[in-house]
């Protein structure tokens, strides 16, 4: 299917600013449906500074980032799926909106109010990212954003009492919108009817010389965090912060992603049995403030930077070290091992285990917030 076949339904804005018309559009096409027969579509929101990046209903997964390089060469930066069936299949969460509980859930067993919670596990005998049916399979409601200054879209569910094992009427909004200062925007809101817990995040695998153009290994990565949260052997924190310094943990100031990756290193040895790499939330510095940089990427090929604001406590910096080059990716292009890293920015995993962490208990009626900006420059 060609992307122009795609674009049928748009909805196109103008506006004006001091005499310069800026077009942003934000558009919707049908992306498939599910195998229930539900209809999923694809939003697509462009600014006029050359960037364009794809929602999809399904998940609410970001299918696809496209940014110019330093020459103005247009690259898709995100890995994922030309078509609906593949992200279906479980993939490995490429672009989704994850929720309820982002990472991992120790057992998937927490408590609350002296009452336990069983979350069905998925990840050996922990549960990962909300489940085996978390909002990343999830079809979203959707509405287009059509701001003066952004464009973007709006999904919105509701997750029963009881969802996952998770306790309380969730109602989840999350919005993602553009500007024409090449800004992504992710902005979550929830609010429940009972006490429980949530860690919602996005999933998007970057590799800013392209999806599918190779590791991410020569990339250069600054996190602004002292600390990370070590791990045990099935990637639950141990409960300690751990500092960087003068660990393969360190990215104060900016290094190559594989600079260290290979160190002999217990806590890089544990993410994945063959080659390892990172799979760890680091303990930002950012105390919560979007004006704080909280993490910078940028390929010294291309000139693409991406840098990263968030409201949240942590970040998971996982360089794809479970992808293997098995799965056929857009364009035909396959992601192999360290093919792309994520920001998943979050509380820490395994919070309601630790009550020490930074707390994801919610109470009823209180609302939920947490905003992640990506913003990509050449
Ligand atoms: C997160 C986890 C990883 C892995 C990926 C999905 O990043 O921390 O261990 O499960 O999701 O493959």
């Amino acid at each position: 299917m060609s992307y122009t076949a795609r674009t049928g339904l748009a909805v196109v804005i103008a506006v004006a600013t001091a005499g310069t018309v800026h077009a942003m559009s934000v558009t919707r096409s049908p992306f498939g449906e599910t195998p229930e027969g539900t209809p999923v579509y694809e939003y697509t929101l462009k600014n006029d500074a050359g960037m364009a990046v794809d929602v999809l209903t399904y998940g609410g997964i970001v299918q696809s980032i496209r940014v110019p390089d330093r020459n103005g060469r247009v690259e898709d930066v995100a890995l994922g799926f030309d078509r609906l069936k593949p992200y279906l299949d479980n993939g490995p969460y490429f672009g989704a909106l994850i929720g309820r509980y982002g990472n991992r859930i120790d057992g998937g067993t927490f408590t609350l109010d002296g009452e336990t919670y069983h979350v069905p596990t998925n990840d050996g005998d922990n549960a990962l990212h909300g489940g085996p049916e978390g909002f990343d399979s999830r079809v979203w409601q959707a509405r287009a954003i059509e701001a003066p200054n952004r464009v973007g879209v709006e999904l919105s569910l509701l997750s029963r009492d009881g969802d996952m094992g998770f306790p309380g009427d969730l109602a989840v909004t999350v919005r993602y919108t553009l500007n024409q200062h090449n800004d992504l925007r992710i902005h979550y809101t929830a609010i429940s009817d009972a006490p429980t817990v949530v860690n919602l995040t996005n999933h998007t695998y970057f590799n800013l010389a392209g999806a599918g153009e190779g590791d991410v290994l020569d990339q250069v990565a600054m996190i602004n965090a002292d600390r990370y949260t070590p791990v045990d052997t099935s990637l639950i924190p141990t409960g300690s912060l751990a500092g960087v310094e003068g660990t393969p943990f360190d990215f104060r100031t900016p290094t190559r992603i594989g600079a260290h990756i290979r160190d002999d290193d217990p806590q890089l040895a544990r993410t994945e049995p063959d080659q390892g790499g990172y799979d760890h939330n680091w303990v930002l510095n950012t105390g919560g403030s979007l004006d704080a940089l909280a993490a910078r990427v940028s390929d010294p090929v291309s000139g693409r930077t991406l840098t990263m604001r968030t409201t949240e406590p942590g970040v998971q910096f996982y360089t794809g070290n479970f992808l293997d080059g098995s799965l056929e990716g857009k364009n035909g292009k396959t992601y192999g091992h360290w093919g792309g890293f994520t920001l998943e920015t979050q509380h820490f995993p395994d919070a309601p285990n630790h009550p020490d962490f930074p707390s994801t208990r919610i109470e009823p009626g209180e609302p939920y917030h947490q905003t992640t900006v990506f913003h990509f420059s050449p």
